[in-house]
């Protein structure tokens, strides 16, 4: 584990590193702040300093589950390590790999492949809360938890090694199976766009095998979606 002051994003540079043939799976690297941190779908991470950035690589093994599905393994572990310092809180997981409290958006997690590598960046929001547009926000401070970024990291590199044994040794199957008890229920609405931006609203189904979001929608049409963000509700 290494921790830099500032760095632009722990995921660019441990994308670098990957790409170098130069990092091991178990290393984490967490930065202070960062200037340039990356959300999903090419968004920004605004990153003040108080908050944990942080980024590990996962090696892919010949017969390990599907790439994508680390995403419910990283959006565990976070979960349980929110859920240590928040005991009665309202919680729940969304699809695809989300923590909401209290309803609100307190971590973001970002995938991406670099050769036989898997970066997974994380980022928790400890003691502020900075704006996501158009979602609620919160921050473990804001919700009564006194910890800090190092800290948090130390709990949550001892679970996701765990939560990676498990993905690796019984599969992803058992993963989806813990995720699916911390979700929104299946029955649930829940709505999302499709590639030209047209609203599609459904029931919660479940997930495919290999993670998708399985939608029913009100002509009774089973569609499922890969890539995206949902709203529920
Ligand atoms: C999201 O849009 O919800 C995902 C945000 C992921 C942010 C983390 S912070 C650590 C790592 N470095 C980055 O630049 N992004 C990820």
């Amino acid at each position: 584990m290494e921790t830099v002051k500032q760095t632009a994003s722990t995921n660019a540079d441990m994308k670098t590193l990957a790409e170098q043939g130069s990092v091991a799976e178990g290393f984490w690297l967490r930065a202070v702040r960062q200037s340039g941190g990356v959300g999903r779908l090419g968004r920004p991470w605004s990153s003040p300093e108080g908050n944990l950035y942080c980024s590990t690589v996962v090696d892919m093994h010949e017969n390990d589950p599907a790439p994508s599905s680390l995403s419910f393994v990283a959006g565990l572990a976070v979960y349980t390590v929110i859920r240590s310092y928040l005991p009665g809180t309202e919680m729940i997981l969304k699809w695809p790999n989300d923590v909401l409290v209290s309803q609100a958006k307190i971590c973001g997690i970002l995938l991406e492949r670099v050769k036989n590598q898997v970066v997974v960046g994380i980022g928790v929001n400890i003691a502020v809360s900075p704006d996501v547009e158009g979602r609620l926000v919160t921050s473990l401070a804001a919700e009564g938890a006194t910890t800090g970024a190092a800290e948090f990291l130390t709990r949550l590199s001892d679970i996701f090694e765990g939560l990676l044994k498990t993905w690796r040794e019984r599969g992803f199957a058992h993963i989806q199976a813990e995720w699916l008890e911390l979700a929104h229920p299946v029955g649930s609405m829940m709505s999302t766009s499709d590639e030209r931006g047209e609203k599609i609203a459904g029931e919660f189904a479940g997930l495919t095998a290999d993670g998708a979001l399985r939608l029913r929608k009100a002509d009774g049409t089973l569609i499922e979606i890969r890539a995206g963000d949902i709203s529920i509700g």
